[in-house]
């Protein structure tokens, strides 16, 4: 008897899980009517299309009150890094081998060629010493040039070789873009050797100077065509320095912008390696 009862239990608890699933007597699938799954699909539709809608909405109001030519936030004017062009702060080559030293020079030949001086025959007359404030009118600023020929024997044009050939390599420095940038004082590039006899060094143009008429920059849009100002530095490195690995340190000097940090290594300033062979 007790078997049969557990057994009709079963079957009803069989038939009611199964029901709960679908349900031919009501027509539920799942506890619901067609008619209800229905109704409920089409509230989340709308309440998801809602959503979605007011997400584009905020977005578009947002992206309405940014202008392409103004970075909307700029609580701090950040400090720039310094940087080095080879762009390689471990430069090692052997200058009896030109196959050797070739990237370093075809890397400065080709970062150069925008600084051609017959690429910036349009660009604006700057006052040297002064900052070339473009604050109010035009939405695209105008450029001051920075020529080649300025960078002389480190310019590629008299010396296609970059001083690489004779054991005396050029080496381009350039701070970060930074808009809005203007530096208090006479910034100068200052290049050391950390060993014990000095290494004379050639700098270009002449002390290693940063013009201020390259300051402030406007950013990206608006100063499209900005040419970076460089200063290249020729390490006159003799006979007792090669075979040896040196470690060359430059920073921005004369200005109010950082260059020891001992955090940031390369905030306005960059140390690198350079070891010549014959
Ligand atoms: C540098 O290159 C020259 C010419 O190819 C070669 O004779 C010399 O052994 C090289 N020096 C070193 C240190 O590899
Ligand atoms: C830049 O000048 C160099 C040397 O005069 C020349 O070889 C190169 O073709 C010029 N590049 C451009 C883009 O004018
Ligand atoms: C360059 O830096 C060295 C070492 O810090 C210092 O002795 C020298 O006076 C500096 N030269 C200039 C022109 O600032």
């Amino acid at each position: 008897m007790a078997s049969t009862e557990d057994k009709a239990a079963n079957k009803e608890n069989v038939s009611s899980w199964k029901d709960s699933i679908y349900n031919p007597r009501t027509g539920e699938l799942l506890g619901r009517t067609a008619s209800s799954w229905a109704l409920i699909l089409l509230f989340y539709l709308v309440f998801y299309c809602f959503l979605a809608g007011m997400f584009a909405l905020t977005m578009w109001v947002m992206l309405l009150t940014l202008d392409d030519y103004v970075p909307r936030y700029r609580d701090r004017v950040p400090e720039p890094g310094l940087v080095i062009r080879p762009n390689s702060l471990d430069i090692t080559f052997n200058k009896s081998d030109s196959k050797n030293y070739r990237t370093y020079v075809n890397h400065l030949e080709s970062f150069l060629q925008r600084y051609n001086d017959s690429m910036q025959e349009n660009n604006a007359d700057c006052i040297p010493g002064e900052y070339y404030m473009q604050d109010g009118g035009e939405m695209t600023k105008k450029v001051c040039p920075f020529r080649r020929t300025s960078l002389s024997l480190c310019s590629g044009l008299s010396d296609t070789d970059f001083g690489y050939q004779e054991g005396k390599p050029c080496v381009l420095l350039k701070m970060n873009r930074i808009i809005g940038l203007k530096p208090i004082g006479d910034p100068y590039i200052n290049c050391t050797v950390k060993k014990d006899h000095p290494v004379q060094m050639h700098y270009f143009p002449s002390e290693g100077r940063i013009d201020k008429m390259y300051f402030p920059y406007y950013g990206k849009k608006a100063h499209e065509n900005y040419m970076q100002p460089l200063v290249a530095v020729k390490l006159l490195l003799t006979k007792e320095d090669y075979n040896k690995e040196l470690a060359v340190e430059c920073r921005v000097e004369g200005t109010n912008l950082r260059n020891n940090d001992e955090r940031d290594k390369f905030l306005g300033r960059v140390t690198f390696r350079v070891k010549v062979v014959e």
